[in-house]
Formats: C-alpha cells, sequence, structure tokens
C-alpha cells in the first residue's frame, strides 16, 4: 500500500478518482490523496465534508483475491487502521462505532467508504476511501450535520500532522492488508470488536425498513452487526443506523 501515491490539490472526489485509475489498470496499493474535494462521497449517498488543507482524504486501490460478498471484511482493516493511527499520532483513544465510524470522545472523526468492482465470483478492485478530520475547525463542520462530529485539533487541542498522519497511516494499513491476506478477517475482527464503542451496549437501530430497541452481542464475519432484540430475536443486520441508547 502506498508504493504510488498521487497527490491532488483539487477534485470531486478521491474515490472517484481511483476507481477510475483502477478500472484503467493501476496497481495494487496505489493510493490517491487530495487537499480538497468538491463533491466527497459519504455513506447512504451523503456529503463529505472537505474543506483545503486541514483532513485528510484519500482512497486506497486494492485487488484482493476475495469473493464479493468476502470485500465487506476490508473495512476491519480501514476502521482499525485509522483508529491505530489516531493512537500513534495523538493522545486520543479512538472508539469504533459500527459499520465503519470511528470516534473521539463520543464525536465522530473520521469515515470510511468502500466501494467494489466485482463480478459474481471475484473481486477485480476495490477502493478504500478514508476521510480523517484532523485540523478543521468546529465552525467549519456546519450546522447541517446528522451525528455529532469533531476534528483531532478540536478534541485534542493540538494540531496533527498532516504528512506524519497520512504515512503512519498507509503504514498500518500496509500491514494489516498482508496480515488480511495470510490470515484472513479473524484477528483484524478481533480487535476491531475490543476497540468497538458499542459491545454489549443498548442501542436503537434503524434498518432503513423500521426501528427496534436492543443489546449489542457483536459483529459477524461479513461485518453485519448481531443484535439481541428487546423482542427477543437475536437480529442480524446488514446496513443501517445505529445510535446508543444510554451514555
Ligand atoms: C461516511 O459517510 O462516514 C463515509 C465518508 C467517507 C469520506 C472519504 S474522504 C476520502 C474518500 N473520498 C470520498 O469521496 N469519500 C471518502
Amino acid at each position: 500500500v502506498g508504493g504510488r501515491v498521487v497527490c491532488l490539490k483539487e477534485t470531486d472526489s478521491t474515490n472517484a478518482v481511483a476507481f477510475k485509475m483502477a478500472e484503467e489498470g493501476a496497481v495494487e496499493g496505489t493510493v490517491v490523496i487530495a487537499d480538497t474535494q468538491s463533491a466527497g462521497k459519504g455513506r447512504l449517498g451523503r456529503i463529505w465534508l472537505s474543506p483545503p488543507g486541514v483532513n485528510l482524504y484519500c482512497s486506497v486501490v486494492l485487488r484482493p483475491p476475495i469473493s464479493p460478498v468476502a470485500a465487506c471484511q476490508l473495512t476491519f482493516l480501514s476502521v482499525v487502521a485509522v483508529a491505530r493511527t489516531i493512537e500513534r499520532e495523538t493522545t486520543l483513544i479512538p472508539q469504533i462505532k459500527w459499520p465503519n465510524d470511528i470516534l473521539v470522545a463520543g464525536k465522530k472523526v473520521a469515515g470510511l467508504l468502500n466501494e467494489m468492482n466485482a463480478e459474481t465470483e471475484k473481486v477485480n478492485f476495490v477502493v478504500l476511501g478514508i476521510g480523517v478530520n484532523l485540523n478543521m475547525r468546529l465552525e467549519q463542520l456546519g450546522s447541517t450535520l446528522r451525528h455529532p462530529a469533531t476534528s483531532l485539533l478540536e478534541a485534542s487541542g493540538t494540531p496533527v500532522r498532516r504528512i506524519a498522519f497520512a504515512r503512519t497511516l498507509l503504514e498500518e494499513l500496509d500491514g494489516l492488508y498482508d496480515r488480511f491476506l495470510i490470515e484472513g478477517e479473524a484477528p483484524i475482527r478481533a480487535e476491531w470488536l475490543e476497540r468497538s464503542a458499542i459491545g454489549g451496549r443498548r442501542v436503537k437501530v434503524n434498518t432503513g425498513n423500521g426501528e427496534f430497541r436492543g443489546t449489542v452481542q457483536g459483529v459477524d464475519a461479513f461485518g453485519a452487526l448481531l443484535v439481541q432484540s428487546d423482542q427477543g430475536a437475536l437480529e442480524t443486520v446488514l446496513s443501517g443506523d445505529v445510535a446508543l441508547l444510554d451514555g
């Protein structure tokens, strides 16, 4: 990871650029980083705020020899890589919130968006999109956000060195990807669970076509959340929004 790094001053979305490069044959490990994005993509069709100069917006092309169903496991890698990087580059303690949010002091500091190109049996490539709010000020966050958000600077009071942060992140991703190819997702998922902010917690789950309350039991090998519903059934949640009910 990071054998080839393309740095752009401004682009629409690093994910879109990396996706196009991958379609045109970019080697595995190619990274696209931008100073700002005019159309940063968030989950569920949302927009990812991307002011210039303050944050990290990057996308990584991977070509893992796995099935499209297994590709969602790569989210464990980027989540754990970002959490480890925050630990190495700041004094903060990151927490993970399913499916792919990274929180500091209960507020979101990073978002991940994987996009895939695949046939029925195998993955052609996956683009791991990673956005981390490093030095953005609260005023720049705007008031339209659905969930409380912050930046590492707001949370710690100390500016983060962008290049050092990016370098550490790519180093962590590289090590985790090597491990994933050899040992599979299990050890990385174990670290994910350990760092997770919601294991054992009471939550409200919105699956898009309904809402229920329950207690989080864990996460399965494909990244689905396992929730013991108050109604009694053990629910497997593939996608949706989860909110903590207590504290
Ligand atoms: C989320 O909604 O939580 C996911 C946000 C992902 C944002 C990153 S920034 C770099 C990459 N390029 C994009 O357009 N999106 C991802």
